[in-house]
């Protein structure tokens, strides 16, 4: 190929590139991803275009052995692209291997949630890896045979990351064990939600651990929201469009906390997908909205609300001693029957990660990166 193929304009230069055909390069993208912009070792961007003195722009540029080469002006420095890298580069947004379709799941999905032991964890890559996966696409997968100790919560954690704290700590308990004169007790039924929502940035993934279930009654229940809210698209899109725009407020109030945000109800990622949900009604603070804008969004948010509880979504299941749930807090919307207190101890010992380094995770393990 001859280098009177590449044509240098004003701000950039247009070159063929195999199957993209001709393609414009802006000439500061150029210069900012020169190959020796970053560094190996650290594997950070060492250049920095802040300090070009004037605005790139090449001396020359030529084609020389399957890479485009560029000499700048006015500094001393020539650059050299590999015309795949570009190809690759320039083909669209950069693919990322934990970008992964979801699939909606159903009231019968408790025999196909994905179970791996702990201990295969412990041992095998590629078990650690189908369990990210699981939660990746499914949002919820069970780790099976648990050892009955607090630290097993901790390294479970910390094949994704770190535990994430939230303003009530970095673990929590939840526990009801009552002497059997107690008869009248009962534990109260939990209502559908998903948690932390007056949080920021409310945790992404959520460990229960069961370390204890004896009791009557307490079914877990668990459903994804994503099932319910790409139904509910397909069903009433133009309340779909109200509850995945308008931001509600939440509230988490006490003595010494005060925590409010405002969430949708409807999650969408950056391919307008559903990717999560936020219900909590015990923490939907008084909604400030403008009222008329109200008249459309209560009758919307009260279908999506029953609609969360339609039978066809609701998975029922009971929790045993040596399991742990883990799921994502963004999309699966989970409550609890009432139980009896008196018939047995329960507890469960929780915690939390973060969406982010569930895919960070992943993406190690898939072997992907720009160093790779
Ligand atoms: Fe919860």
């Amino acid at each position: 190929m001859s280098s009177n193929v590449i044509s240098l304009g004003e701000k950039g230069l247009e070159l063929p590139l195999g199957a993209l055909g001709p393609r414009y390069i802006n000439y500061h993208w150029l210069r900012d991803n020169c190959s020796t912009s970053f560094d190996p070792a650290t594997r950070e961007r060492v250049f920095d275009i802040f300090h070009l003195s004037q605005p790139p722009r090449p001396r020359s540029a030529s084609l020389v052995d399957g890479a485009l080469e560029v000499a700048w002006e006015g500094e001393n420095h020539i650059s050299r692209y590999d015309l795949g890298w570009l190809e690759g580069a320039l083909s669209g947004p950069r693919p990322d291997p934990a970008d992964l379709p979801r699939g909606a799941w159903y009231a019968d999905h408790y025999a196909d949630i994905h179970r791996v032991p702990f201990a295969a964890l412990q041992s095998d890559k590629s078990a650690v890896a189908g369990w990210l996966k699981a939660m990746l696409v499914e949002g919820v997968a069970f780790v099976t045979e648990m050892p009955d100790s607090d630290a097993a919560l901790t390294e479970l954690v910390h094949h994704i990351g770190l535990v994430r704290p939230t303003f009530f700590g970095e673990y929590f308990d939840v526990r009801t064990h009552i002497e059997p004169s107690n008869l009248a007790y009962t534990a109260n039924a939990l209502e559908l939600h998903t948690d932390t929502p007056a949080e920021e940035m409310a945790p992404g993934l959520q460990f229960l651990h069961c370390r204890a279930n004896s009791v009557a009654g307490g079914d877990n229940l668990f459903l994804d929201g994503v099932a319910v809210a790409e139904d509910f698209r397909t069903e009433s899109p133009e309340q779909f469009r109200i509850l995945s725009e308008t931001r509600i407020p939440f509230y988490c109030e006490h003595d010494s906390y005060d925590m409010r945000s405002r969430q949708r109800v409807i999650e969408l990622d950056e391919h307008g997908a559903v990717s999560g949900v936020t219900i909590s009604q015990h923490m939907a603070d008084v909604f400030d909205l403008p009222q008329q804008e109200l008249d459309a969004f209560y009758p919307a948010f009260i279908a999506f609300g029953r609609k969360l509880q339609d039978a066809k979504y609701m998975m029922r299941f009971n929790i045993q001693a040596g399991e742990c749930i883990v799921f994502d807090n963004h999309r699966i919307v989970h409550g609890r029957d009432a139980y009896s207190a008196t018939s047995g101890d329960r507890y469960l010992r929780g915690c939390y990660a973060d969406r982010g380094e569930l895919r960070s995770a992943y993406r190690i393990l898939s072997g992907e990166g720009r160093f790779k």
